[in-house]
């Protein structure tokens, strides 16, 4: 899986946002055009994103260019859109299935929804929160009725798929999302941890440990009770397995997952630069190979309009900041696990990515030692 960030602009001012908000000129799409052509044969998976993707001016022309390579599997945007027999063939085809746009959902007209739905385009709709106040309070400039509404539109006609990114602002409407999902028909929502990078991190956002838990026992209790339909996946990052890990809950968590058909734990393995499937390409053709990192400028590994790709994804520099242990990780009884956990958010608070991450929980007794 690849992200191609169109644009950088974007109608909303989300608190939480990895991404720069600018106004500056958007790459030709004949440039976008030769940057895709770079990932084939082998790439599987395009994920169209940005800033707001729907608001760049050439995405018909790019759908129509990647759709020429892989064609439409009507069969399967059928059953993205109404659904499958069992979970797990759901989440198979959601992991094969090679277009989507990751959106906010504001420009989700009759008119884009049609091209969505011609080129086969499944929607990643971001909605952190489902009441009007928590919301808003996010996704500042958006309107939560016309989200709605937006949504009501393009359901039935193209897959939809819901993330959430959970944060100490949006706590209070995670479990009202899942049964949101679950009243609309909606079959599958993700839930992320918020990563404190960029806005994030000026913004001082975050989502501490012990409530990240209480809302996977909360989620898995309610699953118990009133089980979905809606498959609900939620990502861990490496420092929430450790907290887990270290409190002994662990096991008993994933195995509660484990008997849940329709809930999924997804463990983010942050080191794994190499594998050519986690890469990001930004607006201005810089490539890089974690998703997250397409506007810190620090982590840039070559751009794709004059650096043929094979060199970017061998960015030596870049590679080695991740393949590097932090030094005050050295002796932890979690390093395989975790290897010092996200250097992105080392490297936003720190200035240094080569620091533990600041969301370890032994952060505090590391640092003193
Ligand atoms: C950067 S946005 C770009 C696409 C589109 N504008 C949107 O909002 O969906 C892609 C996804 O990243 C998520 N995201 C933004 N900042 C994040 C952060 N600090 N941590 C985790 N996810 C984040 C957004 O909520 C959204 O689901
Ligand atoms: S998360 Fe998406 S919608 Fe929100 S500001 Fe960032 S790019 Fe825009
Ligand atoms: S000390 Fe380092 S390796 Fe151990 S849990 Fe903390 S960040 Fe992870």
């Amino acid at each position: 899986m690849t992200t191609f960030d169109l644009t950088n602009k974007c109608d909303l001012n989300c608190i939480h946002c990895i991404r720069i908000n600018d106004r500056s000129r958007d790459l030709d799409v004949e440039n976008w055009k030769n940057i895709l052509k770079a990932f084939y044969p082998q790439e599987t998976k395009i994920v169209l994103a940005g800033g707001e993707p729907l608001l760049y001016q050439g995405i018909e022309e790019l759908l129509a260019m990647v759709r020429s390579k892989y064609p439409k599997d009507q069969k399967l945007f059928k059953q993205l859109t109404k659904g499958f027999d069992t979970p797990s063939a759901l989440f198979e085809a959601v992991e094969n299935n090679k277009l989507v746009v990751t959106t906010n959902g504001t420009a989700l007209s009759d008119r884009k929804i049609s091209m969505l739905e011609h080129y086969g385009v499944t929607a990643w709709l971001s909605l952190d929160g489902v009441t009007p106040k928590v919301f808003e309070n996010v996704r500042r400039g958006a309107s939560f009725s016309k989200i709605e509404k937006n949504l009501g539109l393009a359901i039935n006609r193209i897959p939809v798929h819901i993330n959430f990114v959970i944060m100490e602002q949006t706590l209070e409407d995670v479990i009202p999302a899942i049964e949101f999902v679950e009243r609309l028909g909606i079959n599958l929502i993700r839930f992320t941890p918020v990563r404190e990078i960029s806005r994030a991190k000026t913004n001082g956002i975050k989502i501490f440990h012990e409530k990240f838990v209480a809302l996977l026992e909360k989620a898995l209790t309610m699953q118990r009770s009133t089980p979905t339909n809606t498959l609900v996946l939620f990502n861990l990052l490496q420092t929430q397995k450790v907290f887990l890990m270290h409190q002994g809950r662990y096991d008993d968590i994933s195995e509660q997952f484990g008997q849940h058909p329709n809930m999924f734990l997804e463990e983010k393995k942050c080191q794994q630069l190499k594998d050519p499937g986690r890469g990001v390409v930004n607006p201005k053709g810089h490539y890089t190979g974690c998703c997250n990192a397409s506007s810190l400028p620090y982590f840039d590994m070559g751009n794709l309009l004059k650096t043929p790709l094979a060199t970017a994804i061998g960015h030596q520099p870049v590679l080695d900041i991740f393949e590097k242990t932090p030094e005050l990780c050295a002796n932890c009884d979690f390093l395989s696990v975790c290897k010092g956990g996200c250097r992105l958010m080392s490297y936003e608070r720190y200035g240094n990515p080569l620091v533990m991450d600041p969301t370890c929980p032994f952060l505090d007794e590391r640092l003193q030692s």
